[in-house]
């Protein structure tokens, strides 16, 4: 058995950790909407208003604080008004970039209402490639606005004479590629026109601006996007926030290599290196105005998730796992990550449930989610990460990168410490001292999520594999902790302080 220390300070609390870093996105897209939360109001799938009941439980039990709807592609190519009124007169349309038909049966209405029933924000993604500012600022007064006027009556008429308040906007998606393949200059001259007029309705709402990741060489347009965008915006006032997208692949779902699984690891660095090279471009563009990062699309994306079967793939403990690496680097960015959503919530990629019919199972994801929730609202705790490491080539790096074995962050309620670590070991425990600095643990408890091997995964037949569980964990005597971190697990202690 290896060793290993992990120091805190918790008397060193700083930012607030954003419920929204835990957030989720549902597109139109293979089964994730359609089968996946909508079985609408006459399916046998116990529903509650159309919504199913499963997969609503399982979100207000994570306490999911915001849902990113309705793409990601789709929303580019989406017109809300086909998707408002009686569902009988609603178009049939086409879905061009997940080739499927859309009935337009959940639209605007049922989402704020799946939301409201959830207990989560919403965060709507207006379109840029193939709508109009106009459309996008209708869009907001229909959902937003509290007076009289045709938009407002229109919504009532559709059942919600209040106003839906949906606080999060994006302006497109992906618009460097699906969303209307601009420039970051020109998409800059468009975001200026869709914020102008979307703000001046509401200005309370939180604009997001599409951005791009850092760090692949291979496509140099994504890496001169964030400066060509932010160069050309001249108007900082608009924007709140900048997103970006990271999608992880190595080896297949289940089937992977030893060298694989390190290697999905080594990729949080690119994470983590668009993080510092967005955050570096949004200081230097916007010295004095806080621009956050929303990270609205990441997961998982395994090459088994094709167009043909709606991006549905398998989700082993090793993807769970890079989960809660990822939502680690999240926290320990808490100045500056707003707000994140990962693909896609029901039945699509790195999900947290998968359905058939009436039956649901939920994913090793799930459970991250699961032993992360006390952070959200938390103050992150200043700490320090000590032992084994490996080498392992990352995305867009020609270097080796140093993965430590240990990942962990720490946060602050009240008395309540919360430290979730992961160890991406493959073959070490590790023996963990565990010092609290200027505190004193009064009690801990532990919660553990693992698998005799990683590629670990539930299914219909065996939902259960893979589920939190409690494990043992005790102060000693003296008053410290010492804590053992099986290898490939992820463990959640709340340590309560005296
Ligand atoms: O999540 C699937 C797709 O991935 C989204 O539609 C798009 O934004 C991204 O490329």
């Amino acid at each position: 058995m290896g060793g290993a220390a992990i120091r805190l300070w918790p008397a060193l609390a700083g930012p607030v950790v954003r419920p929204g870093i835990y957030g989720h996105f549902a597109e139109h897209l293979g089964r994730c909407v359609h089968g996946g939360i909508w079985v609408g109001e006459r399916s046998r799938v116990p529903n509650e208003s159309g919504v199913r009941l499963d997969v609503l439980a399982a979100l207000k039990h994570l306490r999911a604080p915001v849902v990113r709807w309705p793409g990601g592609c789709f929303a580019d190519d989406y017109h809300w008004r086909d998707g408002v009124g009686p569902r009988a007169e609603r178009p049939a349309t086409v879905n061009a970039w997940w080739r499927q038909g859309e009935s337009n049966e959940f639209g605007t209405d049922e989402f704020a209402r799946f939301c409201a029933a959830a207990g989560a924000d919403a965060y709507f993604c207006a379109n840029v490639g193939s709508g109009s500012p106009r459309e996008a600022r209708d869009w907001v007064e229909y959902c937003n606005f509290g007076g009289d006027s045709a938009l407002t009556r229109l919504r009532a008429a559709n059942g919600s004479a209040a106003p839906h308040g949906v606080r999060w906007w994006g302006v497109g998606n992906e618009n460097w590629g699906c969303g209307g393949r601009f420039d970051g200059a020109g998409y800059a001259g468009e975001y200026r026109r869709f914020a102008n007029y979307m703000r001046q309705i509401d200005p309370s709402i939180q604009l997001v601006a599409c951005g791009a990741s850092f760090g692949d060489r291979k496509n140099p347009v994504l890496n001169e996007w964030n400066h060509d965008f932010c160069a050309a915006l001249k108007h900082p006032d608009l924007l709140d926030h900048l997103s970006l997208h990271r999608y992880f692949s190595r080896g297949a779902g289940a089937d992977f290599s030893d060298g694989e699984f390190r290697a999905l690891f080594a990729d949080v660095h690119a994470m983590e290196r668009d993080l510092e090279l967005t955050g570096a471009v949004l200081r230097y563009y916007f010295p004095d105005r806080f621009v956050g990062i929303v990270v609205d699309e990441w997961g998982v994306w395994h090459p088994s998730a094709t167009v043909e079967n709606g991006l549905e793939q398998e989700n082993t403990l090793r993807d769970a796992l890079l989960a809660g690496s990822v939502l680690n680097l999240f926290n320990r960015w808490a100045r500056r990550v707003t707000m994140a959503n990962i693909a896609q919530t029901v039945n699509v990629l790195q999900c947290m449930a998968v359905t058939r019919g009436n039956a649901m199972f939920l994913t090793p994801t799930y459970y991250v989610f699961e032993l992360m929730r006390p952070h959200m609202n938390g103050r992150l705790v200043t700490q320090e990460v000590e032992g084994p490491s490996y080498e392992a080539h990352g995305t867009g790096f020609t270097a080796l990168r140093t993965v430590d074995c240990l990942d962990a962050s720490a946060s602050l309620s009240g008395r309540k410490l919360h430290l979730t670590v992961v160890n991406r070991s493959l073959g070490e425990d590790l023996e963990t001292a565990i010092t609290l600095n200027g505190a004193k643990a009064a009690s801990v408890s532990a919660k553990i999520l693992s698998a005799p091997v990683p590629n670990a995964m539930n299914s219909f037949e065996t939902p259960s594999a893979v589920t939190a569980k409690r494990t043992k964990s005790e102060l000693r005597e003296d008053g410290s902790l010492v804590h053992v971190f099986p290898r490939h697990s992820m463990t959640a202690l709340t340590i309560t302080l005296q």
